[in-house]
């Protein structure tokens, strides 16, 4: 029997994946240090099936590493510091877990190479998603500007003050770094390839797109934007929404993504690549706000558009995923509407805690919100 290390595998990503991993023969090791923000109370967490093996330990500890990567045959790597607005100020805290955490397992791995290294990388590092000027050509839109974000100017343009409109994202479009989070999502999926490639274990990035479904944090008001409206929601209070709310994302469910996981770790010319991992359809964040609502119960509850912007915070990205159809055999099952219901059944039985004011007052006062 194969046995895969899952970091990160008591969140919600890893959880799953847990799962799947399990029903199709593996045994599997999860090292995971519980972190606060995503277990509260530090425990194992219920949903976590008690067929795995749980080492509690710590990414940037090279003992702790060492320890869990024993006689481990493949690797899928999701620990990390999740969060692109709380990466703007916890600037230490990010790079230390997610870029340091990296090197630290990379460092143990190139001792002892494994069959596979699966690494979770991010749309993220696309920083604006793809465009196409009004005569047609796609481009790369730069940074929306300040002077441009003040005037609550949400949309893009290009020099000339034309619309540009947004078009699916491919892995070849260049990265844009534009928040702490994304540079170190880069990083790991760039340090991976390499030292990967360097010491001749297959190594896959996969980026994945907004993931949603049961298990994510409730409590964590920085990442997972279903699960940040659904903790508001639960407490009858109106979810945020950003700018003007027709921002575009690609949803994906995180069966499909712990699919996705698993097409990494067996598809052998999948080896160096890239791919992204998510629908392929876009939707605004305030129809999701709106949907969420309605399926919970709460569609009196209007979201609340606040016209305001976040520091890191893009217009719109989703994906092309025609690259993880062709090389990975990968086709989303789970179509939204039909997510949204499971996801609704589960949040009734959730109690949550709504950090989202604090986490908002703290970005606001910091600068990061206007
Ligand atoms: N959820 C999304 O929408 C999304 C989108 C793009 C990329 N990703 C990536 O997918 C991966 C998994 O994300 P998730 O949504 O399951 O997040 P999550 O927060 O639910 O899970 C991350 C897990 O990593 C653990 N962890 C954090 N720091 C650690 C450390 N120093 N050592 C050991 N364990 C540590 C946490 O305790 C947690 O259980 C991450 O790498 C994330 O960047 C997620």
């Amino acid at each position: 029997m194969q046995r895969v290390l899952v970091t990160g595998g008591a969140g919600f990503i890893g959880s799953h994946l847990t799962d799947l991993l399990l029903e199709h023969g593996y045994s599997v090791r999860i090292l995971d240090n519980l972190s606060p923000q995503v277990h509260p109370d530090r425990q194992r967490p219920g949903y976590l099936t008690s067929h795995a093996q749980l080492v509690v330990g710590d990414v940037r500890d090279p003992e702790a590493v060492e320890h869990a990567l024993k006689d481990v045959d493949m690797v899928v790597h999701l620990a990390a510091a999740v969060g692109v607005g709380q990466s703007m100020y916890e600037i230490t805290s990010y790079c230390d877990t997610n870029d340091l955490g990296t090197a630290v397992l990379l460092q143990a791995l190139s001792r002892n190479p494994v069959q596979r290294l699966v690494c979770a990388s991010s749309m993220s590092v696309y920083g604006e998603g793809s465009a196409r000027r009004p005569e047609g050509t796609v481009v790369s839109p730069p940074e929306r500007s300040l002077a441009q974000l003040r005037r609550a100017a949400w949309d893009l343009t290009d020099a000339d003050g034309a619309p540009l409109v947004p078009v699916p994202t491919a892995e070849t479009k260049p990265p844009a770094l534009n928040s702490v989070y994304a540079l170190n999502k880069y990083n790991q999926e760039r340090l991976c390839l390499i030292v990967g490639q360097a010491y001749t274990i297959p190594t896959v990035a996969l980026r994945f797109f907004n993931v949603y479904g049961p298990r994510q944090a409730l409590s964590n008001p920085y990442t997972g934007v279903l699960a940040i409206f659904a903790a508001r929601l639960l407490h009858q209070r109106p979810p945020f929404v950003f700018e003007d709310g027709h921002q575009r994302r690609d949803f994906v469910h995180v069966s499909d993504v712990a699919r996705a996981c698993l097409l990494g770790l067996t598809t052998p010319q999948a080896a160096g690549q890239v791919f992204n991992i998510a629908s392929g359809q876009s939707r605004t964040i305030l129809s999701i706000a709106t949907d969420l609502a309605v399926l919970m119960g709460c569609g009196q509850i209007s979201p609340h558009v606040v016209g305001k912007y976040r520091a890191g915070d893009i217009r719109h990205c989703f994906a092309d995923i025609d690259r993880a159809r062709s090389v990975l055999g990968f086709s989303p099952a789970v179509e939204f509407r039909q997510g949204l219901e499971e996801l609704s059944g589960w949040l009734a039985d959730q109690v949550a805690v709504d950090n989202v004011e604090a986490a908002t007052a703290e970005l606001q006062s910091r600068g990061l919100v206007a």
